[in-house]
């Protein structure tokens, strides 16, 4: 083989699909030519933060030149007020991306795997191939005992092997939007060995609101190995400042501290996540919003006959029944971002995200224009 530096690269990073953000508005814009396009691609909070955010931000440019807290300190302590866990059980992340990646970073290496779903989030298999561990993908629902591409956690217990070390489970799933009850949870984070961590990704976890449905920060006391990951990207508004956090018993926390870069949550981020956790209000206008949107999806999903995963999220996969490549850049002609879904290997969806009530009925729209052609 021909010296590359690809070549050089640790062999999970040569085989390493690179996570395929939403296209940006701008980038849309600039290539079409067009204006006025819209972005229901990357699960974004269509009414953006709350106003005691802005206000925090302004507060916080004076500081601008200095160092942020390291430790997040207050952050930790306001979300250790609401979560009634110590603030040493918090890891706070770069967007919760960067906590899954501190755990593959504390926990993985090339001699072991971690376990994850089929048409699980992406991260996963990056963080874990990153480190050179190996991916161990169980298979999901066929939809005959749970819901079709819903994680099997029978699957995935049987798909732990003596060098697992870790677990992700999505709980709800993006871009699946399915979601696994409080019985199941239980019972597998139960049964998984004391030598495997077992990661319950919440991101979208204050948009949920279907009976049943787990607050696996509960169990954080009674695991040593649970780590619950959460963030202020979704429903909080914050994608942009890149904030989210691990809750765990102190013990892993610290484990992921060491490898934690010291200043991984900017100011700005930190002022941020404070207030937003301050306006509760605004947090259940997001979440009732996304409600009625999701409503308006599924409705007029079944009016055209088209097939959807229902999801609990802030987004929703359409089966298109066509190559959805093709329907996504047609939609783009139309000034309408989505996300294709081909890296999830859900053949035909596309992902939506929820937007403001106008933007949903824009998208729908033009898809309906799209399918009929
Ligand atoms: C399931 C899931 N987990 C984690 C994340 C990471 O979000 P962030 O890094 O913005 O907190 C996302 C973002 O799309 C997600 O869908």
């Amino acid at each position: 083989m021909p010296q590359t530096i690809l070549n050089l690269a640790v062999e999970g990073v040569q085989a390493l699909q690179p996570y395929a953000p939403g296209k940006p508005l701008s980038e849309l814009e600039r290539e079409y030519g067009i204006t006025q396009a819209i972005k229901l691609a990357s699960n974004e909070n269509p009414l953006g933060p709350s106003p005691l955010v802005l206000q925090a931000l302004r507060e916080a440019f004076p500081d601008l030149a200095r160092y942020p807290d390291g430790n997040g300190f207050a952050l930790k302590a306001a979300l250790a007020a609401k979560l009634d866990v110590d603030a040493a059980c918090i890891t706070l992340g770069n967007g919760s991306n960067d906590v899954l990646e501190l755990v593959a970073r504390g926990f993985l290496s090339p001699q072991s795997s971690a376990v994850f779903s089929a048409h699980a989030f992406a991260v996963y298999p990056i963080v874990t191939q990153a480190i050179g561990a190996r991916s161990c993908v169980a298979p999901a629902h066929d939809g005959s005992r749970g819901p079709r591409f819903g994680h099997d956690l029978q699957a995935m217990l049987a798909a732990i092997a003596e060098d697992t070390r870790v677990v992700f489970v999505a709980n709800p799933n993006n871009p699946t939007g399915t979601w696994v009850a409080e019985d199941r949870l239980r019972a597998f984070v139960e049964q998984v060995p004391d030598h495997v961590i077992v990661v319950v990704d919440e991101a979208y976890f204050e948009y949920v609101d279907a009976p049943g449905y787990p607050n696996a920060v509960r169990w954080v006391g009674e695991f040593p190995n649970l780590l619950v990951t959460r963030t202020f990207s979704k429903a909080y508004g914050l994608a942009s400042l890149r904030v989210g956090y691990g809750v765990s018993q102190a013990a892993l926390a610290d484990v992921l501290n060491r490898v934690r870069q010291p200043f991984n949550v900017n100011s700005f981020a930190q002022a941020a996540a404070v207030a937003a956790l301050e306006d509760e209000r605004h947090l259940e206008r997001g979440v009732a919003l996304n409600r009625e949107g999701m409503q308006q999806f599924e409705a007029r999903f079944e009016a055209l006959g088209l097939n959807y995963i229902p999801s609990v999220g802030n987004f929703i996969s359409v089966d298109t029944g066509r190559d959805p490549g093709q329907v996504y850049t047609a939609l783009l002609h139309e000034g309408v971002i989505v996300r294709p879904v081909a890296n999830y290997a859900m053949p035909g969806f596309l992902r939506i995200s929820i937007g403001l009530p106008e933007e949903n009925r824009r998208c729908l729209d033009a898809l309906a224009r799209v399918l009929a052609t």
